[in-house]
């Protein structure tokens, strides 16, 4: 089951991601606290992105976090993976956007051939010196066809009509604007640019079993 995450699954969310990075870099683990990591998912993470989860009955075993544009986390727990639980999490966010970009680490193999295979394109690497790491890192970036393109924006027409019908006050399909403090990221480039976002529920409606 997918469902949206509130502020209190940040401490869930943090060992996902904790949990399956270490397995996933050893050589990287430990750079943050358990403290630290948990601070960053409640105060960075969770309000600066829309983050869903994946269950297991009550249990975490995935997460993710996205924006305008740009996926922040995918994490999913190492004995859940390779059974689609990632690819899921990840459809949530190709729902939302036209454009998605996303920063893995170049030796993050199986990520990378992940990624690839459902559409991301490789746009750069860099040497590292611009993340907290200091490990070479490539920057992806996926874009959606032009038919499903064409099938999203009719969509989206549909709920448009609508919501307009239904809403004298606010013509506004979308809901209003809602600036995002700037980021800091923990110096990593695994953790996207800042920017503002200009819509939070652009997911919702999403439900999947698994
Ligand atoms: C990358 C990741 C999110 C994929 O999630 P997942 O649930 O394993 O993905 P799915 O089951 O939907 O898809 C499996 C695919 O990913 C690949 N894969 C990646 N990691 C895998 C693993 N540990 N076990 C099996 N397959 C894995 C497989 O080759 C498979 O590819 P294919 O379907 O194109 O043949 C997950 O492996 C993960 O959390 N990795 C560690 C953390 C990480 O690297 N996150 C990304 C940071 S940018």
């Amino acid at each position: 089951m997918l469902r949206r995450l509130e502020l209190v699954d940040m401490d869930a969310a943090v060992l996902v991601y904790r949990t399956a990075f270490d397995h996933a870099l050893p050589s990287l683990a430990g750079l943050h606290t358990p403290k630290e990591d948990q601070w960053f998912f409640r105060e960075r993470v969770f309000r600066t992105c829309e983050a869903w989860g994946a269950f297991d009955g009550t249990a975490m075993i995935g997460m993710i976090a996205f924006r305008d544009d740009w996926i922040d986390q995918l994490y999913v727990l190492p004995k859940a993976q390779g059974r689609g639980v990632g690819t899921e999490l990840l459809q949530v966010a190709q729902r939302c956007f036209d454009h998605l970009q996303l920063w893995t680490f170049q030796r993050n193999v199986r990520a990378r051939s992940f990624y690839e295979a459902r559409g991301f394109a490789l746009i750069r690497e860099t040497d590292g010196a611009g993340n907290e790491e200091k490990e070479p890192d490539a920057l992806y970036r996926w874009t959606r066809s032009q038919v499903a393109r064409g099938y999203n924006a009719a969509v989206q027409s549909k709920r448009y009509l609508a919501t307009a019908a239904s809403s004298q006050d606010n013509p506004s399909p979308w809901p209003r604007a809602v600036t995002v403090p700037s980021k800091t990221s923990m110096g990593s480039a695994r953790m996207a640019r800042p920017r503002s976002r200009t819509s939070s529920q652009c997911a919702v409606g999403v439900t999947a079993s698994m």
